[in-house]
């Protein structure tokens, strides 16, 4: 298929890593994105009881994992015993939920991480992340996101430097006026990709802005996102869209 996309290579986000081919959330299937050539890796996070930054979408261990139970009623320890693979795939059993700082370790610093805050936790988690990414020397490397945009105007405050992303899936009458909502400088719009259109993305462009859409897992509809000039593609499927883009640029 012949499309025009000559000038506009989105960045491929791995979306909770190479999610389609490897459970959700674990350092397998951040490994994997990687090794599809992800510009950059999704993953969400949760507190756990002792103050531990855990990667991991649900607020319970029961969906992607053996073990059952609310994330922020156990301990690390606790978290560790659980098998996040065997669940996806046999091939995957031993697999465990990584802590935000194993990720950090792993993933190479030239590879943007967009951490999804999925709950504050009374703020405690903002500031775990704050000091985390101080710690580990991620400021600036990290794009924060969150449905939670209160989240993120409190990141702001903690990490002036931050990035910070907007995440919504809702019909809005101008995207790129979202950003003056939050009261402070926004890098990016994380919208849901059927809520956005060519002019959309072309408006928050002009104004400064990145557009990464969610989450986009089919060769037609990623080659669209790329035709309207998006910024970055979250998908399940990382390899595919480094296939369609490295066909684009011959
Ligand atoms: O960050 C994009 C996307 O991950 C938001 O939805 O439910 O997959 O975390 P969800
Ligand atoms: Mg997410």
């Amino acid at each position: 298929m012949i499309f025009t996309m000559a000038t506009n290579q989105p960045l491929v986000i791995a979306h909770r890593g190479a999610k389609g081919e490897a459970p959700e959330n674990t350092l397998a299937a951040f490994r994997l994105g990687l090794e599809q050539g992800c510009d950059a890796i999704e993953l969400d996070i949760h507190l756990s009881k002792d103050g531990e930054i855990i990667v991991i979408h649900d607020a319970t261990m029961d969906r992607t994992s053996d073990m059952t139970g609310t994330v922020n009623k156990l301990t690390l320890a606790e978290i560790k015993q659980a098998d996040a693979g065997k669940w996806f795939d046999e091939k995957y059993a031993g697999e465990k939920v990584p802590t935000l700082e194993e990720v950090f370790d792993l993933v190479p610093e030239h590879i943007m991480i967009n951490v999804e805050i999925k709950g504050s936790y009374n703020r405690k988690l903002e500031l775990a992340l704050a000091d985390l990414m101080k710690r580990k020397n991620r400021v600036h490397n990290v794009v924060i996101s969150s449905f939670d945009h209160k989240c993120l105007v409190f990141m702001k405050l903690l990490l002036p430097d931050v990035r910070i992303g907007l995440l919504y899936d809702c019909n809005i009458g101008r995207h790129s006026a979202l950003a003056a909502t939050t009261g402070v400088p926004v890098f990016s719009l994380h919208p849901n990709a059927k809520r956005i259109d060519k002019e959309d993305v072309r408006d928050a462009v002009e104004q400064g802005l990145q557009v990464y859409a969610y989450t986009i897992n089919d060769a037609a509809k990623m080659e669209q996102a790329i035709d309207a000039g998006i910024s970055g593609i979250i998908t399940d499927f990382p390899g595919r869209l480094r296939e369609i883009l490295k066909k684009g640029s011959v």
